[in-house]
């Protein structure tokens, strides 16, 4: 019996619909080849959406989205909303209140000529980094005391629970023994962040379950400054919230861009949200220049975690053996449009 699955889309704001638009015209073209069907529910929230109603993401939504089998979400932000409030209500929403607490972060360089960096080729450049998506500053409140005044303090706690460090570590184990290199390195600042002692600690306890994996560590200055130098040393990676934003985004420009880079937020057992990493890029919104590449290798990720492997395989084939081939030769935003990318990975897929 052929699945059938339910999948809500949040394009989102900026560049988020026309590269979602990419997304979607191979996830049609794979769902019809590998015969598996296909149940869409569109969402408008975002900023447009925020401007003309004043709601951000209604609960009777989110009720409706956890019944179903997956999130693609295209991109949040814009400038005409306050700082942070369309993004923290429409991704941080799904990543904490679904409690989606992994965010699967590989980094993979298709061919050499996308590499910013002298003499890596893609044996260097291949890792997965496990970010921790539902602690840290990132759900705290910020506080402000005597706002405006000289006096004026802002906090933002970097909290973590031992349930919340044990889980992420547990998971990002078992990401590394899935990988012919089975090596896992523990990135923290716990020598300045002393509260990340609780990293230092769980990470031991948990690898003694795990004597298969090579394990290691580092701090985040030093592994940012690895991964420019000696990308080679990463295998899998985990790491707390904010340090795997900021990594990840290093992550995406050694693989090519953040016109490259995907993401899984899942929980096992739960629903996934599957996105590219990249922002809502406002200034190039309609401009048929964004790169909807990371959409599809979201696509490609979210078969992967639906159990439809052959899908998954062929979309990210797809994306490789286009990126191989030597059609394309720039990734920069504007050296081909946005369908004109998405022609290309139909093209291949259908090869
Ligand atoms: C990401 C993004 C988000 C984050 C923003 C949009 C809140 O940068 O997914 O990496 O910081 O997690
Ligand atoms: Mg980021």
């Amino acid at each position: 019996m052929s699945q059938n699955y339910d999948i809500a889309v949040i394009a989102g704001d900026g560049v988020g619909p026309e590269v979602m638009r990419e997304g979607l015209r191979v996830l049609h073209a794979a769902a019809e080849r590998f015969g598996f069907g296909l149940n869409l529910t569109e969402y408008p929230y975002g900023t447009e959406h925020w401007l003309a109603t004043e709601e951000i993401f209604p609960e009777s939504a989110t009720r409706e989205i956890v019944e179903q089998d997956a999130i693609l979400l295209g991109a949040i932000g814009d400038p005409r909303a306050p700082v942070g409030l369309i993004e923290r209500g429409v991704i941080g929403h799904l990543r904490w209140d679904l409690d989606l607490f992994v965010n699967l972060r590989p980094i993979k360089l298709y061919h050499e000529r996308f590499c910013p960096l002298k003499d890596k080729t893609p044996a260097d450049i291949d890792m997965v980094v496990v970010r921790e998506n539902t602690e840290d500053a990132y759900v705290q409140q910020p506080v402000f005391e005597d706002k405006g005044t000289a006096d004026e303090v802002a906090s933002q706690a970097m909290r973590y629970t031992r349930a919340g460090t044990e889980r992420i570590i547990r998971y990002a184990f078992e990401i590394a023994m899935t990988r012919p290199r089975k090596e896992l390195l523990l990135i923290d600042k716990a020598n300045a962040v002393r509260a990340q002692d609780l990293y230092t600690r769980v990470f031991a306890e948990v690898a003694e379950e795990y004597p298969e994996v090579k394990t290691d560590h580092a701090y985040i200055d030093a592994a940012s400054m690895w991964m420019i130098k000696n990308p080679e040393r990463f295998d899998v990676a985990v790491t707390t919230n904010l340090f795997g934003d900021i990594l990840t985004d290093v992550g995406a420009m050694i693989q090519g861009g953040m016109g490259l880079a995907a993401s899984a937020n899942v929980h096992p057992g739960k629903l996934g949200l599957f996105e590219p990493i990249h922002g809502s890029f406002p200034k190039a919104t309609g401009q048929n220049t964004a790169n909807p590449l990371a959409t599809i290798s979201a696509v490609a990720m979210m078969f992967e975690y639906l159990g439809e492997k052959d899908a998954a395989v062929a979309v990210d084939g797809a994306i490789a053996s286009l990126l191989q081939s030597g059609t394309v030769t720039s990734l920069k935003a504007g050296a081909y449009g946005t369908n004109e990318l998405g022609d290309m990975v139909l093209a291949q897929l259908n090869k």
